[in-house]
Protein backbone atom coordinates (compact mmCIF):
# COMPACT_ATOMS: atom_id res chain seq x y z
CA UNK A 1 0.00 0.00 0.00
CA UNK A 2 0.83 3.79 -0.47
CA UNK A 3 2.39 4.58 2.59
CA UNK A 4 1.48 7.96 1.94
CA UNK A 5 -1.87 8.48 0.42
CA UNK A 6 -4.00 4.52 0.33
CA UNK A 7 -6.17 5.96 -2.66
CA UNK A 8 -2.82 6.06 -4.66
CA UNK A 9 -2.44 3.26 -6.67
CA UNK A 10 1.10 1.68 -6.59
CA UNK A 11 2.32 1.64 -10.61
CA UNK A 12 2.76 -2.19 -11.66
CA UNK A 13 2.88 -4.00 -14.96
CA UNK A 14 1.19 -7.86 -16.22
CA UNK A 15 3.88 -10.25 -16.81
CA UNK A 16 0.94 -12.96 -17.91
CA UNK A 17 -2.29 -13.76 -18.57
CA UNK A 18 -4.03 -17.11 -18.64
CA UNK A 19 -7.19 -17.29 -20.38
CA UNK A 20 -8.81 -19.90 -17.50
CA UNK A 21 -12.77 -19.74 -18.83
CA UNK A 22 -14.54 -18.02 -21.70
CA UNK A 23 -15.23 -15.12 -18.99
CA UNK A 24 -12.09 -15.83 -16.65
CA UNK A 25 -8.63 -14.43 -17.15
CA UNK A 26 -6.05 -14.60 -14.33
CA UNK A 27 -3.43 -11.94 -14.66
CA UNK A 28 0.15 -12.22 -13.14
CA UNK A 29 1.46 -9.03 -12.20
CA UNK A 30 4.92 -7.27 -10.35
CA UNK A 31 4.97 -3.83 -8.93
CA UNK A 32 6.90 -1.40 -10.82
CA UNK A 33 9.24 -0.62 -7.42
CA UNK A 34 11.24 -3.98 -7.05
CA UNK A 35 12.11 -3.07 -3.06
CA UNK A 36 8.13 -2.55 -2.92
CA UNK A 37 7.71 -6.38 -4.95
CA UNK A 38 10.60 -7.79 -2.72
CA UNK A 39 8.67 -6.70 0.67
CA UNK A 40 5.16 -6.95 -0.25
CA UNK A 41 3.31 -9.31 2.39
CA UNK A 42 0.29 -10.23 2.77
CA UNK A 43 -1.93 -13.30 4.12
CA UNK A 44 -3.60 -15.44 1.77
CA UNK A 45 -7.39 -13.94 1.79
CA UNK A 46 -6.81 -10.70 1.25
CA UNK A 47 -7.58 -8.34 -1.32
CA UNK A 48 -6.64 -5.81 -3.65
CA UNK A 49 -8.25 -2.84 -5.47
CA UNK A 50 -7.18 -3.00 -9.31
CA UNK A 51 -7.15 0.06 -11.61
CA UNK A 52 -7.50 0.30 -15.07
CA UNK A 53 -6.43 3.83 -15.88
CA UNK A 54 -8.95 6.10 -17.07
CA UNK A 55 -11.35 3.35 -16.77
CA UNK A 56 -12.01 2.83 -12.99
CA UNK A 57 -10.69 0.37 -9.95
CA UNK A 58 -12.57 -3.17 -8.30
CA UNK A 59 -12.05 -5.79 -5.83
CA UNK A 60 -10.25 -8.75 -6.62
CA UNK A 61 -8.51 -11.36 -3.98
CA UNK A 62 -5.03 -11.89 -4.49
CA UNK A 63 -4.89 -15.61 -5.24
CA UNK A 64 -0.90 -16.18 -5.39
CA UNK A 65 0.01 -17.33 -1.78
CA UNK A 66 2.56 -15.34 0.15
CA UNK A 67 5.08 -18.37 0.00
CA UNK A 68 5.55 -17.59 -3.80
CA UNK A 69 6.60 -14.26 -4.16
CA UNK A 70 7.49 -13.96 -8.18
CA UNK A 71 4.14 -12.25 -8.95
CA UNK A 72 0.67 -11.42 -7.55
CA UNK A 73 -1.88 -13.25 -9.17
CA UNK A 74 -6.13 -12.22 -9.52
CA UNK A 75 -8.18 -14.08 -11.44
CA UNK A 76 -10.61 -11.88 -12.78
CA UNK A 77 -14.54 -12.88 -14.34
CA UNK A 78 -15.85 -10.38 -17.06
CA UNK A 79 -19.27 -9.00 -15.70
CA UNK A 80 -19.01 -5.09 -15.95
CA UNK A 81 -16.71 -1.96 -17.21
CA UNK A 82 -14.10 -2.61 -15.13
CA UNK A 83 -13.63 -6.29 -15.60
CA UNK A 84 -14.03 -6.06 -19.62
CA UNK A 85 -11.00 -3.69 -19.29
CA UNK A 86 -9.14 -5.91 -17.38
CA UNK A 87 -9.40 -8.43 -19.79
CA UNK A 88 -8.32 -6.62 -22.44
CA UNK A 89 -4.68 -6.39 -20.94
CA UNK A 90 -1.74 -8.07 -22.13
CA UNK A 91 1.88 -8.56 -20.83
CA UNK A 92 3.93 -5.56 -20.31
CA UNK A 93 0.53 -2.98 -19.64
CA UNK A 94 0.36 -1.20 -16.96
CA UNK A 95 -2.39 -1.48 -14.04
CA UNK A 96 -2.58 0.03 -10.94
CA UNK A 97 -2.74 -1.92 -7.41
CA UNK A 98 -4.13 -0.85 -3.97
CA UNK A 99 -3.22 -3.73 -1.66
CA UNK A 100 -3.20 -5.77 0.65
CA UNK A 101 -6.36 -4.79 2.11
CA UNK A 102 -8.61 -6.18 4.29
CA UNK A 103 -8.12 -9.09 7.01
CA UNK A 104 -7.12 -12.62 5.14
CA UNK A 105 -7.30 -15.75 6.86
CA UNK A 106 -6.07 -16.64 10.21
CA UNK A 107 -4.34 -19.45 9.15
CA UNK A 108 -1.91 -19.66 12.02
CA UNK A 109 -4.55 -20.81 14.26
CA UNK A 110 -5.84 -23.73 11.61
CA UNK A 111 -2.21 -25.51 12.26
CA UNK A 112 -3.20 -28.96 13.65
CA UNK A 113 -6.25 -29.18 12.00
CA UNK A 114 -7.96 -30.79 8.84
CA UNK A 115 -9.51 -28.52 6.41
CA UNK A 116 -12.06 -28.94 3.84
CA UNK A 117 -12.32 -26.29 0.92
CA UNK A 118 -15.72 -25.77 -1.10
CA UNK A 119 -15.47 -23.87 -4.34
CA UNK A 120 -18.02 -22.67 -7.03
CA UNK A 121 -16.23 -21.55 -10.39
CA UNK A 122 -14.57 -18.20 -9.77
CA UNK A 123 -15.25 -18.70 -5.71
CA UNK A 124 -12.15 -21.30 -6.34
CA UNK A 125 -9.86 -18.15 -5.96
CA UNK A 126 -9.59 -17.50 -2.73
CA UNK A 127 -9.72 -20.51 -1.73
CA UNK A 128 -6.33 -21.48 -3.95
CA UNK A 129 -4.76 -19.13 -2.02
CA UNK A 130 -4.80 -20.57 0.87
CA UNK A 131 -4.88 -24.11 -0.33
CA UNK A 132 -1.02 -23.43 -1.72
CA UNK A 133 0.13 -21.74 1.33
CA UNK A 134 -1.18 -24.99 3.23
CA UNK A 135 0.46 -27.39 0.24
CA UNK A 136 3.98 -24.84 1.01
CA UNK A 137 3.42 -25.98 4.72
CA UNK A 138 2.06 -29.34 4.46
CA UNK A 139 3.37 -30.91 7.95
CA UNK A 140 1.52 -27.62 9.59
CA UNK A 141 -2.32 -29.44 8.66
CA UNK A 142 -3.80 -32.54 8.54
CA UNK A 143 -5.95 -33.78 5.87
CA UNK A 144 -6.81 -31.38 3.23
CA UNK A 145 -10.03 -32.15 0.81
CA UNK A 146 -10.90 -29.55 -1.48
CA UNK A 147 -14.61 -30.49 -3.15
CA UNK A 148 -14.45 -27.94 -6.48
CA UNK A 149 -17.63 -27.17 -8.68
CA UNK A 150 -18.16 -25.61 -11.63
CA UNK A 151 -20.75 -26.00 -14.53
CA UNK A 152 -19.05 -27.57 -16.88
CA UNK A 153 -15.25 -29.06 -17.41
CA UNK A 154 -14.55 -26.08 -19.58
CA UNK A 155 -15.49 -23.70 -16.25
CA UNK A 156 -12.88 -24.95 -14.00
CA UNK A 157 -10.37 -22.77 -13.22
CA UNK A 158 -6.43 -23.75 -12.23
CA UNK A 159 -7.26 -27.17 -14.15
CA UNK A 160 -3.67 -27.04 -15.62
CA UNK A 161 -2.56 -27.02 -11.29
CA UNK A 162 -4.72 -30.01 -10.11
CA UNK A 163 -2.16 -32.57 -10.53
CA UNK A 164 0.26 -30.39 -8.63
CA UNK A 165 -2.46 -29.83 -5.61
CA UNK A 166 -2.75 -33.58 -5.61
CA UNK A 167 0.74 -34.00 -5.08
CA UNK A 168 0.58 -31.97 -2.18
CA UNK A 169 -1.31 -34.30 -0.57
CA UNK A 170 -4.80 -33.03 -1.27
CA UNK A 171 -7.85 -35.35 -1.58
CA UNK A 172 -8.99 -32.72 -5.24
CA UNK A 173 -13.30 -34.22 -5.71
CA UNK A 174 -14.19 -32.28 -9.02
CA UNK A 175 -17.60 -32.33 -10.12
CA UNK A 176 -19.75 -30.51 -13.05
CA UNK A 177 -23.69 -29.72 -13.12
CA UNK A 178 -24.16 -32.28 -15.53
CA UNK A 179 -22.62 -35.24 -17.98
CA UNK A 180 -20.08 -33.94 -20.53
CA UNK A 181 -18.64 -36.23 -23.18
CA UNK A 182 -14.45 -37.14 -21.50
CA UNK A 183 -15.51 -35.90 -18.47
CA UNK A 184 -14.39 -39.06 -15.44
CA UNK A 185 -15.04 -36.72 -12.42
CA UNK A 186 -18.29 -36.69 -10.32
CA UNK A 187 -22.09 -35.48 -11.70
CA UNK A 188 -23.98 -32.80 -9.41
CA UNK A 189 -24.16 -29.69 -7.42
CA UNK A 190 -21.33 -29.41 -4.78
CA UNK A 191 -23.78 -29.52 -1.64
CA UNK A 192 -25.01 -32.39 -3.05
CA UNK A 193 -21.42 -33.85 -3.82
CA UNK A 194 -20.59 -32.41 -0.04
CA UNK A 195 -23.42 -34.81 1.48
CA UNK A 196 -21.86 -38.04 -0.53
CA UNK A 197 -18.46 -37.07 0.86
CA UNK A 198 -19.54 -36.10 4.13
CA UNK A 199 -16.28 -35.03 5.92
CA UNK A 200 -16.27 -35.34 9.69
CA UNK A 201 -16.56 -32.43 11.47
CA UNK A 202 -14.11 -33.16 14.37
CA UNK A 203 -11.05 -31.07 14.56
CA UNK A 204 -12.21 -29.72 10.44
CA UNK A 205 -12.11 -26.07 9.75
CA UNK A 206 -14.62 -25.80 6.90
CA UNK A 207 -13.84 -22.57 4.47
CA UNK A 208 -16.44 -21.91 1.34
CA UNK A 209 -16.91 -19.53 -1.26
CA UNK A 210 -18.81 -19.17 -4.40
CA UNK A 211 -22.24 -18.53 -5.84
CA UNK A 212 -24.71 -17.38 -2.92
CA UNK A 213 -27.05 -20.19 -4.06
CA UNK A 214 -24.02 -22.65 -3.31
CA UNK A 215 -22.86 -21.30 -0.31
CA UNK A 216 -26.48 -21.29 1.21
CA UNK A 217 -26.92 -25.18 0.57
CA UNK A 218 -23.54 -25.73 1.60
CA UNK A 219 -24.18 -23.77 4.57
CA UNK A 220 -27.08 -26.30 5.16
CA UNK A 221 -25.10 -29.07 4.37
CA UNK A 222 -22.32 -28.29 7.22
CA UNK A 223 -24.64 -27.95 9.40
CA UNK A 224 -26.79 -31.40 8.77
CA UNK A 225 -23.26 -32.78 9.21
CA UNK A 226 -22.94 -31.17 12.94
CA UNK A 227 -20.14 -28.46 12.01
CA UNK A 228 -20.07 -25.13 14.55
CA UNK A 229 -20.04 -22.20 13.48
CA UNK A 230 -17.46 -21.10 14.44
CA UNK A 231 -15.55 -24.03 12.45
CA UNK A 232 -17.25 -22.29 9.09
CA UNK A 233 -15.67 -19.21 6.99
CA UNK A 234 -16.54 -18.20 4.18
CA UNK A 235 -15.07 -14.65 2.32
CA UNK A 236 -17.87 -12.16 1.53
CA UNK A 237 -18.07 -10.26 -1.90
CA UNK A 238 -19.88 -6.86 -0.47
CA UNK A 239 -19.29 -4.03 -3.22
CA UNK A 240 -16.00 -1.86 -1.87
CA UNK A 241 -14.75 1.87 -2.77
CA UNK A 242 -12.15 2.90 -0.47
CA UNK A 243 -11.07 -0.18 0.90
CA UNK A 244 -9.56 1.41 3.93
CA UNK A 245 -12.80 2.00 6.23
CA UNK A 246 -13.52 5.37 5.75
CA UNK A 247 -16.53 5.92 3.00
CA UNK A 248 -18.34 3.50 4.98
CA UNK A 249 -19.76 2.03 1.11
CA UNK A 250 -19.31 -2.01 2.62
CA UNK A 251 -20.79 -1.91 5.95
CA UNK A 252 -22.51 -5.39 7.15
CA UNK A 253 -24.19 -4.33 10.68
CA UNK A 254 -21.75 -2.15 12.56
CA UNK A 255 -18.51 -4.33 10.64
CA UNK A 256 -16.63 -3.01 7.87
CA UNK A 257 -16.17 -5.86 5.22
CA UNK A 258 -13.01 -3.96 3.83
CA UNK A 259 -11.06 -4.03 7.22
CA UNK A 260 -12.52 -6.71 9.43
CA UNK A 261 -13.49 -9.12 6.61
CA UNK A 262 -13.86 -10.49 4.02
CA UNK A 263 -13.26 -13.74 5.53
CA UNK A 264 -15.68 -14.43 8.51
CA UNK A 265 -16.67 -17.04 10.56
CA UNK A 266 -20.40 -18.05 10.73
CA UNK A 267 -20.24 -17.36 14.27
CA UNK A 268 -19.33 -13.49 13.65
CA UNK A 269 -21.70 -12.93 10.61
CA UNK A 270 -24.42 -14.76 12.89
CA UNK A 271 -23.96 -11.96 15.68
CA UNK A 272 -23.24 -9.09 12.70
CA UNK A 273 -26.65 -9.91 10.88
CA UNK A 274 -28.78 -12.05 13.29
CA UNK A 275 -31.22 -12.81 10.49
CA UNK A 276 -28.65 -15.09 8.72
C1 LIG B 1 -13.80 -8.75 -1.32
C2 LIG B 1 -14.09 -9.00 -2.77
C3 LIG B 1 -13.30 -9.91 -3.48
C4 LIG B 1 -13.57 -10.13 -4.85
N1 LIG B 1 -12.77 -11.00 -5.52
C5 LIG B 1 -13.00 -11.22 -6.83
C6 LIG B 1 -12.12 -12.07 -7.58
O1 LIG B 1 -11.12 -12.60 -7.08
N2 LIG B 1 -12.41 -12.26 -8.89
C7 LIG B 1 -13.50 -11.68 -9.50
O2 LIG B 1 -13.70 -11.89 -10.71
N3 LIG B 1 -14.33 -10.86 -8.82
C8 LIG B 1 -14.10 -10.61 -7.51
N4 LIG B 1 -14.91 -9.73 -6.83
C9 LIG B 1 -16.05 -9.10 -7.54
C10 LIG B 1 -15.52 -7.93 -8.38
O3 LIG B 1 -15.04 -6.92 -7.51
C11 LIG B 1 -16.64 -7.36 -9.26
O4 LIG B 1 -17.08 -8.34 -10.16
C12 LIG B 1 -16.12 -6.15 -10.05
O5 LIG B 1 -16.02 -5.06 -9.18
C13 LIG B 1 -17.07 -5.79 -11.16
O6 LIG B 1 -16.60 -4.59 -11.74
P1 LIG B 1 -17.10 -4.13 -13.17
O7 LIG B 1 -16.86 -2.66 -13.29
O8 LIG B 1 -16.54 -5.00 -14.23
O9 LIG B 1 -18.65 -4.42 -13.12
P2 LIG B 1 -19.83 -3.43 -12.77
O10 LIG B 1 -20.23 -2.77 -14.04
O11 LIG B 1 -19.49 -2.59 -11.60
O12 LIG B 1 -20.90 -4.51 -12.32
C14 LIG B 1 -21.37 -5.51 -13.23
C15 LIG B 1 -22.46 -6.30 -12.52
O13 LIG B 1 -21.90 -7.04 -11.40
C16 LIG B 1 -22.53 -6.63 -10.18
N5 LIG B 1 -21.49 -6.57 -9.16
C17 LIG B 1 -20.30 -5.97 -9.24
N6 LIG B 1 -19.60 -6.14 -8.11
C18 LIG B 1 -20.36 -6.86 -7.29
C19 LIG B 1 -20.21 -7.35 -5.97
N7 LIG B 1 -19.10 -7.14 -5.25
N8 LIG B 1 -21.21 -8.05 -5.45
C20 LIG B 1 -22.34 -8.30 -6.15
N9 LIG B 1 -22.54 -7.86 -7.39
C21 LIG B 1 -21.58 -7.14 -7.95
C22 LIG B 1 -23.14 -5.28 -10.48
O14 LIG B 1 -24.24 -5.00 -9.65
C23 LIG B 1 -23.56 -5.43 -11.91
O15 LIG B 1 -24.77 -6.12 -12.03
C24 LIG B 1 -14.66 -9.47 -5.48
C25 LIG B 1 -15.41 -8.53 -4.77
C26 LIG B 1 -15.13 -8.28 -3.44
C27 LIG B 1 -15.91 -7.25 -2.72
S1 LIG C 1 -14.96 0.25 1.22
FE1 LIG C 1 -14.97 2.17 2.17
S2 LIG C 1 -15.41 1.66 4.24
FE2 LIG C 1 -15.13 -0.27 3.27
Amino acid sequence: MNALNPYCPDLATVQEVIQETHNIRTLRIRLNDEEKMQDFSFRPGQVGQLSVFGVGESTFVINSPPTRKDYLQFSVMRVGEVTKRIHELNAGDPIGVRAPLGNGFAYEEMKGRDILFIGGGIGMAPLRTLLLHMIDNRTDYGDITVIYGARSPQDLCYTYEFDEWRAGGVNLVLTVDAEFPGWTGRVGFVPTVLKEESPAPDNRIAITCGPPIMIKFVLFGLKELGYEDHQVLTTLEKRMKCGVGICGRCNLGPKYVCLDGPVFSLDQLGKMVPEL
